[in-house]
């Protein structure tokens, strides 16, 4: 047995310890890894021997066998604003439509970045970056939001219809609480298929593809989202320091992926983010790796297909994802009815990255002994909640990460 299943076993000890004292909502044993046990067995148990030693351990792991590198900045990116208005939503914001034109190893991409400000603030707002699904076009009736053209999925070559998704974008509820919201299209990125991994950003960066940690439709997706962020935080009307990245099902995996690697972020929010998102592997719950690696390969790196039918073996789980964003406040919410999401997997390896955050001296980041009743919402230093229904994003869930933004950029309305 080598030192690190040694370690894993040991963890097991502090999992279950963890589950004991905070709650015992585990069905049956699941060995987890300890997020505070190094490869080598040495324990963590100061703030620079997780910042030194773990935390670095732990990033290259989830690069290298999970969600794959990332490129630097490309040799060029331009930012143009296309298009915007003062008067958006009958006044209540300024739109602007911003084009990222980048250049890389002789190939060049754009990608359309939509953003809405609310009008008449006193002091810079702070932003929510949130991708979409179906073209920023779908996510509001606004007009003059551009449609796009391009194939999301090599099947898909229509555009979605306008609006087809605004019961996802609730944008009057979060413009009037304050916040700037920007959203870009994931398939604008890279496509969401099967396939060559050649198409928009991914053909910047070719050789970045033959290998086993190869860039991956996640990756590339969180990539962006910083690139936009680039942009955004130069802006005089939006806050640099109270930043939340928010992302549903496959793009609530991309919004944890971007907020380990992007500490830009004070917020990180997982919409039923699921199996290779906040949910633990180990638990195997609902979806597992061999339905991901079968399904959608590309969303992860080649080294991630070895764990096929070793989901209870695996070296490393998804709460030490969640830990990798620590100091920074992590919200997971999860629905009754997405069974194959795993809820109750989601709420655990939340609770379980507590230890990571009590390191930087949070007590009970996420202070819930058991999982949560249905639409009884958790909200301390970390949040989590149940809400009834399906596999969705809409407007329960944005009222209660808006009330845990307010809560921790000291703008609670009471
Ligand atoms: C599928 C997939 C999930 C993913 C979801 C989504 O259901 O199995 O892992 O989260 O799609 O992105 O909508």
């Amino acid at each position: 047995m080598n030192a690190y299943l040694t370690g894993i076993i040991a963890g097991l000890a502090l999992g279950i310890t963890a589950m004991a004292e905070n709650t015992n909502t585990f069905q049956g044993s699941v060995e987890l890894p300890d997020v505070l046990r190094a490869k080598d067995g040495k324990v963590i148990q100061s703030l620079s021997d997780w910042e030194n030693i773990r935390k670095p351990e732990l990033m290259k792991t989830f690069t290298e066998q999970m969600y794959g590198v990332m490129p630097g900045k490309p040799e060029s990116i331009e930012y143009t604003v296309f298009e915007s208005s003062t008067n958006a939503m009958n006044g209540l914001a300024t739109r602007k439509q911003i084009a990222i034109k980048m250049k890389n190893a002789g190939k060049e991409t754009s990608v359309d970045l939509l953003l809405y400000v609310p009008n008449g603030q006193k002091a810079p707002a702070p932003l929510i970056m949130c991708l979409n699904f179906k073209g920023n076009h779908a996510t509001t009736d606004d007009p003059a939001v551009k449609v796009c053209e391009k194939p999301i999925h090599s099947d898909r070559k229509e555009p979605y219809a306008r609006n087809e998704a605004a019961e996802r974008w609730p944008y009057e509820m979060i413009l009037k609480r304050g916040y700037a919201i920007a959203t870009m299209c994931h398939g604008d990125i890279v496509t969401d298929s099967k396939g060559p991994m050649n198409n928009y950003v991914f053909s910047l960066f070719p050789e970045l593809q033959d290998r086993p940690d190869n860039f991956t439709a996640i990756g590339a997706w969180a990539w962006t989202i910083s690139r936009a962020l680039d942009y955004l935080v130069t802006l005089p009307e939006i806050n640099p320091k109270q930043l939340t990245v928010v992302g549903h099902s496959r793009l609530g995996k991309t919004a944890l992926w971007c907020g380990a690697n992007d500490p830009r972020f004070t917020v990180v929010i997982s919409n039923d983010s699921g199996e290779g998102g906040a949910a633990l592997s180990r638990r195997m719950q609902g979806e597992t790796i061999a339905d991901l690696c079968r399904n959608f390969p590309y969303w992860f790196c080649k080294n991630y297909q070895q764990y096929v039918g070793h989901d209870k073996e695996m070296p490393f789980d998804q709460h030490e994802l969640i830990s990798l964003i620590a100091p920074r406040h992590v919200y997971v919410a999860s629905a009754s009815e997405d069974a194959w999401a795993d809820p109750e997997g989601e709420f655990t390896s939340l609770k379980l990255a507590n230890p990571v955050f009590k390191i930087y001296g949070v007590q009970n980041a996420l202070p819930a002994d058991t999982m949560p009743e249905i639409e009884k919402p958790v909200h301390g230093y970390n949040g989590y909640h149940l809400r009834a229904g399906k596999h969705n994003i809409i407007a329960y869930d944005w009222g209660n990460y808006l009330q845990f933004m307010d809560e921790h950029f000291g703008r609670t309305q009471k």
